[in-house]
């Protein structure tokens, strides 16, 4: 699904990287510099439908991944992103057809040629045990995660195509439908909203349906025995919350701030852009919190019954605008997402204390920031391959934005994030639009500014603060 700002992103990609269509064939790839063969060309997914049965104690899955896709030239070959399983059978509109595979690419050759803009479907029906996916761009090894007693699904940013064939790149998102059977007593929590529960013989088939396009690697599925606790947030936005047994009274209080959250950052950066939020707190210990749409995904050890964590909570809610409604359009923006979420954590502590706590936070953070050096923070705007989720994206994308913030002021800052959320909502933006966003609100050519603080190793000063990592 691509949205009209992503075909003006998509077609400077396509300029730039020379993705072109050779004699039929899809490419392999969607031109991302850092990762070339996530994503592929010559198609536009609109709808997944991902049917599985999920045998937990064997960690085995098998089923049938369906994709309601459209051309956008004509196919002779096209490509899907996946990794391991033994494919048992694909169709292109219901027929069975060929394929091969080469890595993590699934090549898909219809029977005849399909013509340039028209839709078709293909299916993919497969089972065995998932690989986990370790290129060593993320924080933990990504995929369908079975810590025995559960599953996890995390995938950013290309853990997806080690669960379900996939367009695997932000550039096209999709909606989901997800049936997804598993042995009683267990429960499914996915993205969007649970649309209707079957049991037949000691099983249960979970049906969610996401209707808001997301990027592969916001989609999760998760297992578990589960505490269902809901509430309503502004609007009657349904707030629903899963936890743990034990963990139900802990992470109620970790979590009690969530509609106030909502409700100042809707202020703030414009409405809510999906149809339900909440957490899911998976039952094993991971030093990481993800953002998955929706339904952002909590570990065990992230529980602590005291709200300390509010911060992370804050973090995570704001990627639903920061990253998940507004994506990236390559992984090298990864600070449009990491930035932002930082930011508004913090933004949320400003709000909930005073402003004076805030500057002391920011004169901390720019202080560490700056004696740590590049090794731990590098400039933000082109990360490291392989340390995608370094401490420069998360810390000094933040100090940027509060740097920004100093130098054009709170009217005009506040109102290039409201326009940011709201005119690349659903859908895919660069670094270059923020810019241009921040130079028309604030009538300021602001090229030289963003190219030290994205990528210039010297960290700038922020004068308005008094700041400098340069000082006599
Ligand atoms: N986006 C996560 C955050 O909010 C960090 C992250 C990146 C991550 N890849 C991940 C977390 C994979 C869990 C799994 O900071
Ligand atoms: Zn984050």
């Amino acid at each position: 699904m691509r949205r009209f700002a992503t075909m003006i992103t998509l077609a400077a990609l396509l300029i730039t990287s020379t993705v072109y269509a050779q004699d039929g064939q899809g490419a392999d790839g969607l031109g991302d510099e850092l990762f070339p063969t996530l994503g592929n060309g010559g198609y536009d997914a609109l709808h997944y439908t991902i049917e599985l049965d999920a045998d937990i104690e064997n960690n085995t899955i098998s089923g049938t991944t369906t994709i309601d896709a459209e051309t956008t030239q004509e196919l002779r070959t096209f490509n899907l992103d996946f990794i391991g399983f033994t494919i048992d059978h694909v169709n292109v509109n219901g027929e069975a057809v060929d394929w091969d595979r080469q890595d993590g690419e699934l090549i898909v050759i219809p029977l005849a040629p399909l013509p340039a803009g028209e839709p078709f479907t293909v299916s993919v029906t497969y089972s065995g045990v998932p690989e986990l996916v370790d290129h060593g761009s993320a924080p933990v090894e990504l995929g369908w995660r079975n810590f025995g007693g559960g599953v996890v699904v995390l995938s950013e940013p290309d853990g997806a195509a080690g669960w379900y064939p996939v367009n695997d790149h932000p550039l096209d998102k999709a909606t989901y439908t997800f049936h997804i059977t598993v042995p009683e007593p267990y429960v499914v929590a996915a993205n969007g909203q649970l649309a209707d529960t079957t049991a037949a013989d000691g099983s249960i088939t979970y049906t969610w349906e996401s209707q808001d396009p997301i990027a592969s690697y916001l989609v999760t599925v998760t297992i578990g025995e589960y505490v269902i606790q809901t509430e309503e947030g502004p609007g009657g936005l349904p707030i629903r919350n899963y936890f743990p047994p034990d963990l139900a009274a802990t992470a109620a209080v970790d979590f009690s701030k969530t509609g106030d959250m909502i409700t100042y950052f809707s202020e703030i950066f414009g409405p809510y852009p999906f149809e339900a939020y909440g957490v899911v707190v998976i039952d094993t210990d991971l030093n990481v919190a993800l953002e998955t749409q929706t339904l952002t995904i909590f570990a065990r050890n992230g529980i602590t019954g005291t709200g300390e964590r509010e911060e992370t909570v804050a973090h995570e809610l704001a990627h639903q605008w920061f990253g998940n409604s507004v994506s990236l359009s390559q992984w090298n923006d990864i600070w449009l997402n990491e930035g932002f979420a930082t930011y508004a954590s913090w933004l949320w502590i400003e709000h909930t204390t005073s402003g004076e706590d805030l500057d002391r936070l920011i004169e901390t953070i720019y202080d560490q920031v700056a004696a740590a050096g590049t090794t731990y923070f590098p400039p933000p705007g082109s990360p490291p391959p392989g340390n995608l989720f370094n401490g420069g994206v998360y810390y000094r994308g933040a100090l940027t934005l509060h740097a920004l913030r100093e130098h054009i002021g709170d009217e005009a800052f506040f109102d290039t994030l409201r326009t940011y959320a709201n005119r690349y909502a659903y859908g895919n933006a660069i670094t270059a639009d923020f810019i241009a966003i921040a130079e028309a609100a604030s009538g300021e050519d602001l090229s030289d500014f963003f190219e030290r603080w994205l990528y210039d190793p010297q960290l700038p000063d922020i004068p308005e603060m008094d700041l400098s990592a340069t000082a006599s």
